[in-house]
């Protein structure tokens, strides 16, 4: 494939953990990892201490994200009983609304039907509602997009059973899409042995008839490969009750170029999963004069040594992977070269601009005729 030019990518479920956990990651170490990656935007999730549940509180995030991102963020609402009068309020300073229906990391938990209808019923119809649903949730989400006529998106998708269900939920024409980690197309449950607490993540690894079922749903049911970039430091995954959660930032695009070469699906689809389906989905502005150049054979091993993300460890260590990131072009200016971050803090735009950013609104006011030419190999 030699050189090879990319769009921005997007990445629509990331943890920053600002606030209350700027010691596994923050807005600066996230999008440092993540432009260093090709990643031009990601979408940050809410589930932070405390979460992002309250107006003021993603107000308060926005502005420590704007003094500090590399790239294009945008935040998640998240859904609580507690906080459901807030909900209408926090839409203006969401990409999106987050429901857990499931347990993970952090408090956030929607799993009683009324909470769930009372947040189909007040967030906004313009808006998404995202979901992490496991098992049979996946049917309750479907079920609810289904009764409310509107979207939902699933995030992490890691099962047979749940991917077929989207697979016939869609072709019935119900307004579903869904996202699929690398980690769990390129983990399975027999890495835990070796891993240990390191390839210990919710949905946990899958077993190798799921991955298989994953893969063999990339060029339909399949939409965003997103990574769920969920640091935590070592000294967190070592302890007696370690976290679940692992980075992916980093690993992300040499693992999906990896299975290209591998001839597991091409180049366009990759294009159409990482970049143009999140677009599309979230409905993210466009990135004008924006590119990605890698070198799409270069061949080397993930390593932990050279990545930027603050908890400093990756579950792919030693993995052998095809594409290296060379140059990054962000609205016309270079951000990253040969290994080094051009860009200043704070040069990212947040997502989507409020009245209250009104310096931004006017430079996207400036240059939002995009001129993006996007070419995919040379
Ligand atoms: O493994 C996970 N970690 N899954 C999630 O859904 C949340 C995430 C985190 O925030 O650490
Ligand atoms: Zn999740
Ligand atoms: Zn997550």
């Amino acid at each position: 494939m030699a050189d090879l030019i990319l769009p921005g990518l997007v990445d629509v479920h990331t943890h920053l953990r600002v606030p209350g956990g700027e010691h596994k990651e923050d807005f600066a170490t996230g999008t440092a990892a993540a432009l260093a990656s090709g990643i031009t935007a990601i979408l940050a999730m809410p589930n932070t201490s405390p979460p992002l549940t309250t107006p003021q509180r993603m107000q308060e995030t926005r502005k420590v994200a704007a003094e500090q991102i590399y790239i294009d963020v945008g935040l998640f609402a998240g859904a609580s009983p507690e906080y459901l009068d807030d909900l209408a309020a926090c839409a203006p300073y969401a990409v999106a609304l987050k429901i857990y229906l499931n347990d993970t990391f952090g408090p956030l938990r929607v799993d009683d039907l009324p909470t769930l209808e009372a947040c189909f019923q007040r967030w906004p119809a313009g808006k998404l509602i995202a979901m992490h649903a496991e098992g049979q949730s996946v049917a309750v989400g479907i079920g609810l997009a289904a009764a409310y006529d509107r979207p939902v998106h699933f995030c992490h998708i890691s099962r047979r059973e749940e991917i077929e269900l989207i697979a016939a939920a869609k072709g019935r024409g119900l307004p579903v899409t869904c996202e699929v980690t690398p980690h769990h197309l390129f983990l399975t449950e027999d890495d835990v042995s070796q891993l240990g607490p390191l390839g210990d993540m919710r949905p946990t690894l899958a077993n190798k008839q799921d991955v298989e079922a994953l893969w063999a749903h990339i060029d339909d049911t399949i939409d965003c490969i997103a990574t769920d970039h969920a640091p935590h430091t070592l000294a967190e995954k070592n302890s007696a009750k370690p976290p679940p959660g692992v980075p992916g930032l980093e690993s992300s695009l040499p693992l999906m170029l990896t299975a290209v070469h591998q001839g597991r699906l091409d180049i366009e689809r990759l294009v159409d999963l990482m970049v143009t389906n999140p677009r599309d989905i979230f409905d993210l502005p466009d990135q004008s004069d924006t590119m990605v150049e890698v070198d799409a054979d270069a061949s080397y091993r993930i390593s932990a040594d050279i990545l930027r993300t603050k908890c400093g460890w990756t579950p792919f260590a030693g993995q052998a992977v095809y594409g290296r990131v060379k140059r990054v072009i962000l609205r016309g200016i270079v951000v990253y070269e040969e290994g080094q971050l051009l860009a200043s803090p704070g040069s990212g735009r947040l997502l989507p601009p409020t009245s209250n950013d009104s310096q931004q609104l006017m430079i996207i006011g400036n240059d939002s005729k995009s001129s993006e030419e996007t070419s995919y190999g040379t």
